[in-house]
């Protein structure tokens, strides 16, 4: 029988969480959900503007919130913050009618590309130990996630397979 849960990709800012998304939501047609586009449109504002404007506490809330919401659906993608999945009601919420996906990559690969990104709030001001200790913290929580895709030595096509393939024959 065909499943109706959710596919949530979680995993470090950098992971390629959203263009991973949108491809896979193309070829199996499903619907596509970026939670941190979500958040911009219910506040009007860019990430970077929450965070400058009102703090990270608040837009944890808001992240949560609209998480919340979004986990609800059913037969979609839906690509979380890399914070997301540190709350544990946002976790247990994906345990309701989602497999979660954590695009695993070395430190090295992730600190490359979000070293010093203006868009990226969090780490913004951050030195590479600091992001290193970031992605360690952050793992511990990642991999409560369904299945881990270990995608250094993988192209974008062969991530997508792996996933559609644990996804179609669970
Ligand atoms: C965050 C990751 C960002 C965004 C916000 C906070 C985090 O999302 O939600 O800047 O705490 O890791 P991406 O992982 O999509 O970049």
């Amino acid at each position: 029988m065909k499943s109706n849960k959710n596919i949530v990709l979680i995993g470090m800012m950098g992971s390629g969480k959203s263009s991973i998304g949108k491809i896979l939501s193309k070829k199996i047609n499903l619907t596509f959900v970026d939670i941190d586009r979500e958040i911009e449109e219910f506040e009007d504002l860019k990430i970077s503007e929450i965070f400058k404007k009102y703090g990270e506490n608040y837009f944890r809330k808001i992240e949560e919130k609209i998480c919340l919401k979004f986990l609800r659906l059913e037969n979609s993608i839906i690509s979380l913050g890399g914070g997301s999945f540190i709350n544990a009601s946002i976790r247990k919420m994906c345990e309701r009618n989602s497999l979660s996906f954590w695009l695993n990559w070395k430190n090295e690969t992730i600190i490359k590309r979000i070293y010093k990104s203006k868009k990226r709030p969090l780490v913004m001001k951050l030195t590479k130990i600091q992001i290193n200790c970031l992605i360690k913290e952050r793992s511990k929580f990642y991999s409560l996630s369904n299945h881990r895709i270990d995608c250094d030595k993988l192209d974008k096509v062969e991530i997508i397979n792996k996933i559609l393939d644990i996804y179609e024959n669970k």
